[in-house]
């Protein structure tokens, strides 16, 4: 196994985590390496890893905090989990059906703390979560943009890193992915400094990723 950002791994094709739990999450396969426990992580099934398979370095260091918006049933929470060794994460989901999962997850691991809640609303949570190295968001909402925008002001360290992920379709389906992308840049740009962008295909059709600082 080759170390290519903190805490996760590539062999030939296929990328990995160490897993912090010897449960399976998504039917990765699990490999056996040195007396250590790898986890595949499959890029066609979180941005995250797609991003990383794009070429972006996601900055995650194994000591950090992370905010991530939109944990679903911790897919790419659990690959996070596993790359945070010494650190933690937030995890905001607003089903409360979808959560249930993430709840499990959250049991078998040291390092996570799930959260019902809508990142429309981020004071829902400000009793629970502290500002944080990281903020990552995931969210197919028209008004993504206004929504990250919000969590990371309210809640990204000054030199903090923003991680978000992009999906056209999720604001018009009938504009060009590309205007789409412009117009949410323009509207990122009061904010942040855009340090990185990648396109996810051909994992994820329209979608970007966008790793950026406060300005
Ligand atoms: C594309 S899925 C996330 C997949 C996940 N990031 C992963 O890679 O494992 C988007 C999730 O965002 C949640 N969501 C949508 N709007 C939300 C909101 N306003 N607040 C919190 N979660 C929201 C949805 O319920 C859904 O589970």
């Amino acid at each position: 196994m080759k170390e290519i950002q903190p805490g996760v791994y590539r062999k030939g094709a296929k990328m990995y985590t160490k897993a912090a739990s010897s449960q399976k999450v998504y039917g990765e396969k699990h490999v056996q390496e040195d007396g250590e426990t790898y986890r595949e992580w499959n890029p066609n099934r979180s941005k995250a890893g797609a991003a990383i398979e794009n070429g972006v370095d996601l900055e995650i260091q194994q000591e950090d905090t992370v905010l991530y918006l939109g944990a679903a049933s911790g897919t790419t929470v659990s690959h996070f989990s596993d790359i945070l060794e010494q650190g933690f994460i937030f995890a905001v989901e607003y089903s409360d059906t979808v959560i249930r999962s993430l709840v499990d997850l959250a049991e078998q691991r040291e390092n996570i703390a799930p959260i019902l809640g809508n990142a429309r609303n981020p004071e829902e949570y400000s009793d629970l979560v502290t500002e944080c190295d990281i903020v990552f968001q995931d969210i197919s909402q028209s008004d993504q943009a206004e929504i990250f925008i919000k969590n990371a002001e309210k809640y990204l360290k000054k030199d903090g890193t923003a991680l978000l992920t992009v999906k056209a379709q999720s604001i018009s389906t009938a504009r060009p992915a590309e205007e789409v992308f412009g117009e949410v840049k323009e509207k990122l740009t009061d904010t942040f400094e855009i340090e990185e962008e990648a396109l996810l295909e051909p994992y994820e059709k329209d979608h970007l990723f966008l790793k950026m600082k406060l300005s």
